[in-house]
């Protein structure tokens, strides 16, 4: 079949390079893709979140699959055309979407499925929210409802931090996605990301990965979108994962079938772990980035298989072979990144690392200029590797991540350290 993935991240290539291995797939475009997707696929021109514009390219290049990779198409009612248009498409509807792209809606869902999470308010005003700050008291999250690249969540230590953050998103420093506030209850426990594909009605775990959202090293400093990742993580054990599919995905599910919006693709958890007691943190209705890049080297090719399951309701009768083995990734950014960072870096060394099902460097922001490969973006190379122990796979990534010489990034060195320990 021909294959269209939507997006440009570590994650599409990840994805690309799953997809790659398994003999359904022909041909395969990525669009816009990036200089690493570029040496296993065919990369196009294309706005992704025109849905207009991907159905015409869909039509054009006789696409049989689409898989939509980030967040922006799939709040943009790209899947829903593709539907619309009788293509095969892997990825939520617009409706569904807002499982992401509106945290008072995923907070309502909750409520409604009596699914464990925060507890929270949501407000459309500076002075009800500063009020509710002042009975609740801090630490307190305050949250942009929309879709804020990640940015919209700030952790209030104190009262006035609170207050002010509360006066920053109603004045308008999240654009439209502060229009509306959540502030919730601030939770303790350890984070980590569960990953399960849906097909509107069945549900089907496929992995778990704990991710490092800080850009320093022993987790400080500014929130990033992720500077590694490793699968599985342990802090997520079968018997929390059980009581995260039965307290929190499946009603989830059955209350989003409820409202007539039933979900489709892959549902990302974000879950705060206590006293063996999962609670919500966030939904995203797409693959994390960079957990995905560990989930693909552990699923391999049946990932299409999979995915293609979920996009033809026929997840009740599809079975994941997990691998033993552990994976991580290191995610090299460009210096400055998580603020400001330049571009065009040179980066030397990529073709001392012999890639193979173990060992694979994923490609964020990259591109190829006068034939010499640059960074063009803030997260540039994620560093991914296998072994049969956690640290294997980190004596393996680390080694690579050795290999690679720019000056112009940075890693982290202990990506995980809370496994390893
Ligand atoms: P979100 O965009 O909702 O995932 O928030 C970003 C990050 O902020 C999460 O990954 C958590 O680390 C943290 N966070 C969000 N909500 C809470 C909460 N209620 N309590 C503690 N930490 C939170
Ligand atoms: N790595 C976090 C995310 O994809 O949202």
């Amino acid at each position: 079949m021909n294959i269209l993935i939507l997006g440009s991240g570590g994650r599409e290539h990840a994805l690309a390079w799953a997809v790659m291995q398994n003999p359904k797939c022909d041909r395969l475009i990525v669009a816009p893709g990036n200089a690493g997707i570029a040496q296993i696929a065919s990369c196009a021109n294309l706005d992704i979140n025109d849905g207009a514009a991907v159905c015409v390219f869909v039509e054009e290049n006789a696409i049989d699959f689409v898989i939509i990779g980030p967040e922006a198409p799939l709040a943009a009612g790209v899947a829903d055309r593709l539907r619309a248009a009788g293509v095969l498409v892997f990825g939520p509807s617009q409706g569904a979407a807002a499982l992401e792209a509106s945290k008072a809606f995923t907070k309502s869902i909750c409520d409604a499925a009596g699914a464990p999470t925060a507890a929270y308010g949501h407000f459309h005003d500076a002075d009800a929210a500063k009020a509710y700050v002042r009975t609740q008291g801090a630490p307190i999250v305050i949250k942009a409802d929309g879709l804020a690249a990640g940015k919209g969540v700030i952790i209030a230590m104190t009262q006035n931090e609170a207050l002010e953050a509360v006066d920053e998103m109603f004045g308008g420093s999240f654009g439209d996605a502060g229009a509306e506030v959540v502030i919730e209850e601030f939770m303790e426990g350890e984070e980590a990301s569960f990953f399960v594909l849906c097909d509107g009605k069945n549900v089907l775990p496929i992995g778990t990965a704990q991710d490092h959202k800080r850009v320093g090293e022993g987790d400080t400093g500014p929130n990033t979108g992720g500077m590694g990742a490793y699968s599985p993580a342990p802090v997520l054990s079968d018997a929390i994962a059980e009581r995260a599919m039965t307290q929190i995905i499946r009603p989830t599910m059955a209350e989003m079938a409820a409202r007539g919006t039933p979900y489709q693709g892959v549902l990302y958890a974000g879950l705060m772990i206590k006293d063996g007691q999962p609670r919500l943190v966030e939904y995203n209705v797409r693959f994390g980035d960079p957990e995905c890049q560990v989930l693909m080297m552990r699923l391999g090719a049946q990932a299409l298989d999979l995915m293609l399951s979920a996009a033809r309701g026929t997840l009740d009768q599809a079975k994941v072979q997990w691998a033993e083995d552990h994976a991580m990734t290191v995610v090299m950014a460009a210096q400055g990144y998580p603020g400001s960072y330049e571009k065009g870096s040179r980066i030397n060394g990529l073709d001392a690392i012999a890639e193979d099902s173990q060992h694979m460097v994923f490609h964020a922001g990259t591109a190829l200029q006068d034939g010499v490969l640059a960074a063009t973006g803030g997260r540039v190379l994620n560093v991914t590797a296998r072994g049969d122990t956690l640290a294997d796979a980190a004596k393996r990534a680390y080694g690579m991540v050795e290999k690679i010489d720019w000056p112009g990034g940075f890693f982290r060195r202990d990506i995980g350290w809370r496994a390893l320990k």
